[in-house]
């Protein structure tokens, strides 16, 4: 069973917290929190404070994308707010290793996120020391975007460098994920399904995840 992680970027912010309150009752696993700084992306979401709100109303794990320059600066930040995971992007890093090391001193678990046009082969000398990719499947900054079709060819090469090392990490799939595509996004070898726009704006919200989450 794929792990469910919704997106809250696609949540009603006026009533965040009822909205909080579904996917506590819901079979969702993981909350994905987007944080954009309209620089590394051209869109601006939220900040830590959001974190710190959606945190009182669950004990679910906390997975936080940042989609932002300079990612160092602010790990703590989100630490402190109650992020269990933090995901930077290989593309903002310049020292990736050092980012990875310090989330990790930081006692959360380490993603580390790709875009579409980055190869999963980059990802080779840290693979063995993290416990996520967040594998973009549409260009980060907006959600309610088109799946990127080639990204299956990417989960496929990433399955196989995790299998054959013998490694646990897992492939989440960040961007146009629907109730359709989900099945062949499970079988190419992902495992965590991100999910903000086929959730929220569906007419039974937790039926949807019901139904991402009882796939194969
Ligand atoms: C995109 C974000 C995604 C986004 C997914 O930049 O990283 O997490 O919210 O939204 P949907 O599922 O609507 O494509
Ligand atoms: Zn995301």
């Amino acid at each position: 069973m794929p792990i469910i992680a919704p997106s809250l970027l696609a949540a009603n912010f006026l009533r965040l917290e009822d909205e909080c309150k579904m996917l506590n009752e819901s079979e969702a696993d993981w909350f994905h929190l987007d944080i954009m700084d309209g620089r590394f992306v051209p869109n601006i979401s939220f900040g830590p404070m959001i974190v710190e709100f959606v945190r009182t109303t669950t004990k679910k794990v906390c997975d936080v994308h940042l989609m932002i320059l300079e990612p160092g600066k602010y790990a703590e930040e989100f630490k402190n707010a109650g992020a269990n995971q933090l995901s930077v992007h290989i593309e903002a890093c310049t020292h990736l290793h050092r980012n990875i090391e310090q989330i990790k001193s930081l006692g959360m678990k380490a993603g580390v996120a790709i875009n579409p046009h980055t190869p999963v082969s980059e990802l080779s000398d840290v693979l063995h020391e993290i416990d996520l990719v967040c594998m973009m499947s549409v260009n980060p900054g907006f959600g309610g975007q088109k799946f990127i079709p080639h990204t299956m060819e990417k989960i496929k090469q990433l399955r196989k460098m995790i299998t054959e090392r013998g490694l646990n990490v897992h492939i989440e799939i960040d961007g146009g994920v629907t109730v359709k595509n989900a099945p062949s996004i499970i079988a190419a070898g992902a495992d965590v399904l991100v999910a903000g726009n086929t959730v929220f704006k569906s007419a039974d919200p937790k039926a949807t995840i019901s139904r991402l989450k009882s796939l194969l």
